[in-house]
């Protein structure tokens, strides 16, 4: 046994995260995929990555030093359980099975009661950063055990991407932890992703700008509180032209958004842990509206606007949209992490919000500046209720509101979706109201279901005979 650390699963992903780890001193990499073409293919590319390769589970166990650790890099689902089955007969308590893949946090809690029970660790490992951060460091947010994570911690630092001289890892929380983090992190790309494509959509259909010059907006934007991947790569998307047509690409890519499951996984989850993650929701369902096709022509002769924007000042309508991209993103961000203290809370693991905030500021798809401000915001206090209320993100929120309210009302009037920007001011200000119209939603539940409401004047549960003479009667349901 030479290696100290193996792959499973040799696609793109677990080759590039295979090669990162061979490139570090001190990692000996045992490889293994089920057709063993790949397995070749890869070992013939990169002779200089010492790969160990293996053209079986069992030949490949023998290949691992003790405790052997082995991350499966295939695709989310029922590959992964037979992978793990596979190695859990090859290997011996002690050993450690990570899961590098995008599983639905419940599969990775599943799995790593199932594993336990052998005596073998099991670790779901969420990593982000696509295929450029597999290679050259990714943010990685491992679950499992603490123990496990003892051997574990030091092979994912040495492969993590690097902030600040730390590496872009940290011990997430118990089983599903990672995954979970994971999941959200996710939810939270799709909030950014459409985010900016709704500031996009603003600029070219209100102001006329050109995709070209769009990107030159998001290139400026780059350098100050949006300076973040998403948006690098968006000022690039819009540059490039494409090379059949000379159309700008973005014109001639179907606007059929597709999806591969953990942004509807976030807002599931999110439904039954009673969090509102309304800026993901719409994230999510703008995917889902994009590529309703007979829908969008059966309603595409509908009515618009009366008239459309009439944009003034250029200058000053496209700091507006920065200022609302900005304050949405805010939002969306704090959506996303009362999420982790709900889940947190619902399966007993003790997640640290900063630790989260600092392993995203590099590596991952969300990477960005602002994950410095959010780490500092929990710095300053760890039990912070919402993130909305940190002073700097206050503060931010009420230097750009009058803008965000200005690009929502506009875009309401002249008939631009907005959904992502649209929802994530509703939810500022619902949350920000001394008085909600819940008060009438009791009433209304209390009236046709006897579904009993509190009062604000008296501890209690009351019921009025609606039915009857409108009296009040204190209900005999639980005071709480
Ligand atoms: C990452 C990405 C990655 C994946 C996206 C794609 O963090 O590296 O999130 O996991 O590419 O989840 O998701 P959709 O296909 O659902 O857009």
């Amino acid at each position: 046994a030479t290696a100290n650390i193996g792959v499973v699963g040799l696609a793109v992903m677990g080759s590039n995260l295979a090669r990162n780890l061979a490139s570090r001193e001190g990692n000996t990499v045992a490889v293994y995929n089920r057709s063993p073409e790949r397995t070749d293919l890869l070992t013939t590319e990169h002779p200089e990555a010492g790969f160990v390769a293996s053209k079986s589970i069992a030949d490949f166990a023998a290949s691992l030093q003790k405790p052997r650790t082995a991350i499966i890099m295939v695709q989310a689902g029922r590959g992964t359980d037979a992978v793990i089955e596979q190695l859990t007969a090859a290997f011996e308590p002690g050993d450690i099975i990570v899961d590098g893949g995008n599983a639905l946090f419940t599969d990775t809690i599943r799995r790593e009661k199932a594993v336990r029970e052998t005596g073998i660790n099991f670790v779901g490992a969420g990593i982000s950063g696509g295929e450029e951060g597999a290679l050259l460091g990714p943010s990685i947010m491992p679950g499992g055990s603490v123990e496990a994570y003892k051997t574990l911690g030091p092979i994912l630092s040495s492969i993590a991407a690097v902030v600040d001289g730390e590496p872009c890892v940290t011990h997430i929380g118990t089983d599903g932890a990672g995954h979970f983090v994971k999941m959200i992190h996710n939810g939270i790309e799709y909030a950014d992703m459409q985010l900016i494509a709704e500031a996009y959509d603003l600029l070219r259909t209100a102001v006329g700008l050109t995709p070209a010059e769009i990107a030159d907006v998001f290139t400026e934007w780059n350098t100050g509180e949006l300076e973040s991947y998403l948006i690098e790569i968006t000022a690039e998307v819009l540059r490039q032209v494409d090379a059949t047509t000379g159309e700008p690409f973005v014109d001639i890519v179907l606007d059929q958004a597709g999806s591969k499951g953990t942004g509807v996984w976030t807002v599931q989850t999110a439904l039954d842990l009673g969090v509102p993650v309304s800026g993901i929701a719409e994230a999510v369902f703008a995917r889902a509206v994009s590529s309703k096709r007979a829908q969008r022509a059966a309603a595409s002769a509908l009515p618009g606007p009366s008239a459309q924007w009439h944009v003034e000042d250029n200058d000053a309508f496209i700091e507006d949209v920065r200022r609302a991209l900005y304050a949405s993103k805010i939002i969306a961000y704090s959506q996303g992490f009362d999420a982790i203290v709900a889940g947190a809370e619902q399966y007993g693991w003790d997640i640290k919000k900063g630790d989260v905030a600092k392993i995203w500021r590099g590596g991952c798809i969300i990477r960005a500046v602002f994950l410095n401000r959010i780490t500092e915001a929990y710095a300053e206090n760890p039990g912070l209720v919402s993130l909305v209320t940190a002073p700097y993100f206050t503060e931010a929120l009420a230097g750009t509101q009058d803008s965000w309210r200005r690009v929502v009302a506009g875009s309401a009037l002249s008939g631009i979706p907005t959904p992502a920007f649209s929802s994530s001011l509703a939810y500022y200000d619902s949350l920000r109201s001394k008085r909600l119209p819940a008060a009438l939603v009791q009433g209304q539940r209390d009236f046709f279901g006897a579904h009993t409401y509190k009062r604000v004047d008296m501890v209690g549960t009351f019921h009025t005979l609606w039915s009857g003479d409108r009296t009040e009667v204190e209900s005999e349901g639980s005071s709480h």
